[in-house]
């Protein structure tokens, strides 16, 4: 059985789609968001701009337990600065890489992500949020692409959005920061074992989304 308070997590590597699909499926039902990867790049962001380096775990967690963020009216504010655009550069998802192999720092980030989980339902995207941060979650999807397809769809993303961007660059990034997503040894990015795994290089947003509505739908009959 489900929990009583309805969660959908999507999980999967960088440019697969999932923060697109967790946007649509949340409007749609009207439930909340946690965008946890915003979460570790804005830790990423912290120790850059503290210039500590990234090899002290005790010192980087402490940083994790103690981050002053404000999410308002779709922007981020990390110690009153706005870094909305400053942690999506591939820069920055590198660095949040780096801080989340370590088991401090996710600690230091798990209750913080459970409390997003209120009604009327939630919506989590990330690596482990089926695995680890929501294991009763009713709905989990993990979803995919190839590496060559999330290279291009990011290379969009950034053009898009005005931001520098060279895709074969931006290739050996995604590989190499998925390497380090799956190989690590503190919440790996593996589907949870009742995991629905859906690989979308061939299919559009709008055929993802509708997937996943029809799951929410079966395993959450009250949902609209
Ligand atoms: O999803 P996004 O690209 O913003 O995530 C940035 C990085 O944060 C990922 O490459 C991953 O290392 C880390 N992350 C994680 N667990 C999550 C979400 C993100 O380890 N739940």
């Amino acid at each position: 059985m489900p929990d009583a308070l309805p969660v959908i997590t999507i999980d999967g590597p960088s440019g697969s789609g999932k923060g697109t699909v967790t946007q649509r499926v949340a409007a749609q039902l009207g439930w909340r968001v946690l965008d946890s990867g915003a979460l570790y790049r804005l830790v990423g962001f912290a120790v850059d701009q503290r210039a500590i380096g990234f090899e002290d775990e005790n010192k980087i967690s402490k940083i994790a337990e103690e981050l002053d963020v404000e999410f308002k009216d779709g922007k981020i504010f990390l110690d009153g600065r706005e870094v909305t655009d400053l942690i999506r550069t591939e820069g920055a998802g590198n660095n949040a890489s780096k801080v989340a192999a370590m088991p401090g720092v996710r600690a230091a980030l798990l209750d913080w992500q459970r409390g997003y989980a209120q009604p009327p339902g939630l919506v989590a995207d990330g690596r482990d949020m089926g695995t680890t941060v929501f294991p009763t979650a009713g709905v989990k999807i993990f979803l995919t692409a190839s590496a060559a397809e999330r290279a291009q769809r990011r290379y969009k993303q950034l053009k898009e959005k005005g931001l520098p961007a060279n895709l074969a660059a931006l290739t050996t990034e995604i590989e190499e920061r998925d390497a380090r997503d799956r190989s690590r040894a503190a919440s790996p990015l593996v589907p949870a074992a009742d995991a629905i795994v859906i690989d979308s290089t061939a299919l559009s947003i709008e055929d993802v989304v509708e997937t996943v509505l029809q799951n929410a739908r079966r395993v959450y009959p009250a949902t609209s």
